[in-house]
């Protein structure tokens, strides 16, 4: 058993609490190797941005679990030496989708966890997260659930269809499951292709498809619910059109990638939206770099001199997101 305070971790209690009060959000980040840890912290660093790392159960097979948890540990000192006298950084568990995972990332120094049990029946879902919260909060572990589905596809989270957050259910929800934070369906969706073309319109101009609206509405009724309850949107990529464009300039095929507008997002930071999940937008930018370099310079082969273009653009994005879309830039000195 490690605890994340002896790793310099902090959980997500009091980050939430100031950015529902301050009318910001706490930027979420997937990592899922050193250069996107890097750039990540170097953003985070550069801002004091408080930053919550999200490790999904892809990213624990992907790069292996403990190898994982001592690159946030690394991370803590690096931010340190980068200058941030006193880093907010959450290690997080993002989709867990069983009590032992989420029991196993509390013993091996997550500082938070997120129960996904959102796909089950209303009970099912309260069992789960509540067995998940008893336990995690006997090591302090703050705990993320979701009521509400959203439509999207991902290597380990899909879903065909999206059902929105039904407000009347929230206050039983969070009263009986304890749960220190709740992601909400609102339109979100993962990926980088969150609206059918037929959902969309088209702007005359650039040809380019323009989203529906977030359901601002739902959103607000479950603020009514339960004010000041620390609210989390996932699936909130903005699938930035000049990657997807150097993308498929540089041989890449990605027809009609859509995400959800930034102005929208920001909006939903100034209400009790406190975390904001991002991960295709950075893949986005990792891939762009890359597929430029293999491109314009066939002979290159040194991966420091691709994956190091595609840290540097990850990082441009991050600070983006802290200081345009998220608003958390000074929130952590
Ligand atoms: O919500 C999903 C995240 O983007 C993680 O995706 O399961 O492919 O690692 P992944
Ligand atoms: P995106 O696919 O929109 O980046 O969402 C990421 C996410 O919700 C991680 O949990
Ligand atoms: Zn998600």
């Amino acid at each position: 058993m490690v605890s994340y305070k002896e790793l310099g971790l902090v959980n997500t209690r009091e980050m939430f609490k100031k950015a529902v009060a301050g009318g910001y959000a706490i930027p979420a980040f997937n990592f899922n190797n050193m250069e996107q840890l890097q750039a990540i912290i170097q953003a985070s660093a550069e801002t004091k941005s408080p930053v919550i790392l999200q490790v999904s159960k892809g990213a624990r097979n992907y790069a292996n679990q403990t190898l994982l948890r001592y690159m946030a540990e690394g991370a803590v000192e690096y931010a340190k030496e980068l200058g941030w006298e006193h880093p907010q950084i959450v290690l997080h568990l993002d989709h867990g989708d069983s009590f032992e995972l989420c029991k196993s990332c509390v013993d091996m120094g997550f500082s938070s966890v997120m129960i996904d049990a959102s796909a089950l029946p209303y009970e099912e879902n309260i069992a789960l997260t509540k067995k998940v919260v008893d336990y995690a909060h006997q090591y302090d572990v703050t705990v993320e659930a979701e009521l509400g589905v959203l439509a999207g596809v991902e290597d380990e989270v899909s879903a065909e269809e999206s059902h929105y957050t039904r407000p009347e259910e929230v206050i039983d929800f969070a009263t009986r499951t304890g749960c220190d934070s709740l992601a909400i369906s609102i339109g979100t969706s993962h990926g980088a292709y969150k609206f059918k073309p037929e959902q969309c319109t088209r702007d005359p101009k650039t040809g380019r498809l323009v989203p529906p609206p977030l359901a601002f509405d739902v959103l607000h009724e479950v603020e009514k619910k339960l004010p000041g309850f620390p609210i989390v949107l996932h699936g909130s990529s903005s699938v930035p059109q000049e990657y997807v464009d150097i993308i498929n300039a540089h041989g890449g095929k990605l027809p009609d990638a859509v995400g959800i507008p930034e102005e929208q997002l920001r909006e939903a930071a100034k209400s009790a939206v406190c975390k904001i999940n991002i991960d295709s937008d950075s893949r986005l930018a990792m891939t762009a770099a890359v597929r430029k370099v293999f491109d314009e310079k066939p002979g290159e082969f040194d991966p420091r001199k691709y994956l190091g273009p595609a840290r540097d653009e990850m990082k441009k994005l991050y600070m983006h997101k802290i200081i345009n879309v998220l608003g958390s830039d000074g929130k952590a000195e």
